[in-house]
């Protein structure tokens, strides 16, 4: 029976790629909306994946969220890399500490034994305030550690959700729903097509750096969002895709 969902799983981790058009898709078995235990399973594929692709010297760049939290747990006794530097790939996206880029990075940066920047910018800052921020030479340093990551790991979420865990004014979040919002990544929020139809005002990775990318990981659970994930997959063609069978099979019925 093992065998058998195996051999299920691998069938649906080939035919989902296909579909997407992404470069790799790795799926655990279950529904993260339905049972906590497979986010942490995500987790668990993202570590065992990324000893694949980590090289010495690297700079990886993280994002915060659950799922983020839950890679980030389950690094545990992975083997060292020399000089790894591991940055937030965008600062101030207004979430809860644990679950911060800041503290993802912090938190991955020594258990991978490498090093790790964090970026301070407060949330729903001006634009006057984040051009002077940008200026301050920590902080562009740490920018341009970002526009220069060789892989980046991260979270996928709702543009609903997202918005309202970011406590969102309502005129705003209607507009984004009216202009087809789905998906949101790293302060950005997409519609299906992939079309930014916002953006978070805040200092790191912009979108041009995210296409180029060479390693691009986004882990993300869960049938509620399986339009997100398209949302994304339209943007980034050489995306590494690892979620689960609820988000896969829901995106079977979406297209
Ligand atoms: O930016 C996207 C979210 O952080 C991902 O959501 O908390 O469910 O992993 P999550």
């Amino acid at each position: 029976e093992f065998i058998d969902e195996m051999m299920g799983i691998s069938h649906l981790e080939e035919s989902l790629k296909k579909k997407l058009g992404i470069k790799k898709v790795i799926i655990v078995p279950g529904n993260a909306d339905e049972d906590d235990t497979v986010r942490k399973d995500i987790g668990k594929a993202t570590c065992k994946y990324i000893t694949k692709i980590l090289k010495n010297n690297y700079i990886i760049g993280v994002t915060g969220g659950n799922t983020m939290h839950e890679f980030a747990n389950c690094l545990q006794g992975i083997k060292k890399y020399e000089n790894i530097l591991v940055v937030p790939a965008r600062g101030g996206l207004g979430k809860e500490v644990e679950i911060q880029s800041n503290n993802i990075a912090a938190v991955i940066g020594k258990k991978l034994g490498g090093n790790y920047k964090l970026l301070h910018v407060p949330d729903n800052i001006t634009k006057e305030t984040l051009e002077s921020l940008i200026l301050e030479p920590e902080i562009n340093k740490t920018l341009e550690y970002i526009q220069n990551v060789d892989v980046l790991i991260f979270g996928i979420g709702r543009a609903d959700d997202m918005a309202r865990r970011r406590k969102m004014p309502k005129s705003e979040f209607d507009y984004i729903m009216s202009k087809g919002a789905v998906g949101e990544a790293f302060g950005y929020y997409f519609n299906r097509n992939g079309e930014i139809v916002h953006e978070t005002i805040t200092i790191g990775i912009k979108l041009e750096n995210f296409k180029s990318i060479k390693n691009t990981i986004g882990i993300v659970g869960g049938s509620r969002k399986a339009e997100a994930i398209l949302a994304i997959s339209k943007i980034k063609k050489d995306l590494i895709l690892i979620t689960d069978e609820g988000a896969a099979n829901k995106i079977f019925e979406l297209i």
